[in-house]
């Protein structure tokens, strides 16, 4: 089921390409719901395509129709072009309650030409406090790239365009938490943020650019559905490769480049935050 744009298909034959994105990329209207927005939140184009957009009086997000317990979860993303300062494209799966378990991406916007900050993060029980935050080595406006999560009983490994930038390892056998019970729902959101998103609040949103938008096409999930307290994956096909998937060397090479020259935040470096030491998987991943 995975498929993945290629300018070289589209000069081939547009056609073929189109006919092969209905065939295999998710569609909109059967997979997601727009949760809130007022009519800021689309979908267009039969399906293949989804903007949200932000004004001063509000935002606009979506959320899937079903829920997951694991999966290998790809949406391609263009952010909100230009200045974009003070905003926030969240795109995450959560589960629901005080003690829910969530997995997120969140781009905070910047100035036209100043880089956008992806920050991730790992709850478990209801605590984060796992940030990671990187630049990316593209301009995110300019074209779709596709942000991937791979949920698995060994570990949560986030991608961009494929590439691992970081990974949570299950590490319950070192008592840490690892979300493996709560089924999860994918969300989508753009909101305003400009008391902390842009340079931790210095520069503000410019709502003479409103409206903004950011959109989605070609989601696809490889994963277990959850449905009436039962997993899809129970019959335990092994035709789901994703379920045992890990970091071969040449990935480990690839996040190691993602850290040195990208990342720009890692809590289990922030000895400020933990004066009394820090969490015990930073010294166990
Ligand atoms: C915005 O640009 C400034 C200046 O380059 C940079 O320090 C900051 O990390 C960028 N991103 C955000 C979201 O503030
Ligand atoms: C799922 O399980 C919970 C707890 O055991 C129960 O309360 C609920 O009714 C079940 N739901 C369905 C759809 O079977
Ligand atoms: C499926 O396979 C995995 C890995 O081999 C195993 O840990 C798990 O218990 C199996 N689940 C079921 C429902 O059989």
């Amino acid at each position: 089921m995975y498929f993945r744009t290629s300018k070289t298909v589209l000069l081939i034959s547009g056609v073929v390409f189109t006919l092969l994105v209905s065939a295999l990329a998710g569609n909109f209207n059967q997979d997601f719901d727009i949760t809130w927005g007022d009519g800021r939140a689309k979908i267009l184009g039969n399906g293949q395509l989804l903007t949200l957009s932000l004004d001063k009086t509000s935002g606009s997000g979506f959320k899937s129709k079903k829920q997951y317990l694991f999966g290998k979860i790809d949406m391609q993303l263009k952010l909100v072009p230009g200045n974009s300062a003070g905003t926030v494209t969240a795109y995450y799966l959560s589960s629901l309650g005080s003690t829910h378990d969530e997995i997120d991406f969140e781009f905070l916007g910047n100035l036209s030409g100043d880089p956008y900050i992806l920050h991730t993060n790992v709850f478990m029980q209801g605590k984060g406090n796992r940030e990671q935050q990187f630049y990316l080595w593209f301009d995110p406006t300019k074209d779709f790239h596709t942000y991937s999560i791979l949920w698995n009983p060994q570990s949560i490994i986030f991608y961009v365009d494929g590439t691992p930038i970081r990974e949570f390892k299950n590490l319950e056998s070192n008592g840490i938490p690892f979300p493996k019970s709560q089924p999860m729902w994918i969300y989508s959101s753009l909101w305003d943020a400009e008391e902390w998103a842009t340079r931790g609040g210095l520069v503000k949103t410019d709502w003479s650019q409103a409206p903004f938008t950011a959109s989605y096409q070609n989601f696809n999930a490889q994963a277990c559905i959850w449905a009436s307290n039962s997993s899809s994956c129970s019959s335990n096909s092994s035709k789901n490769s994703w379920l045992t998937q890990s970091l071969d060397s040449s990935s480990q090479a690839r996040i190691k480049w993602v850290q040195k020259n990208y990342m720009i935040y890692n809590y289990c470096t922030d000895a400020k935050r933990f004066p009394q030491g820090f969490p015990p998987e930073c010294s166990l991943a």
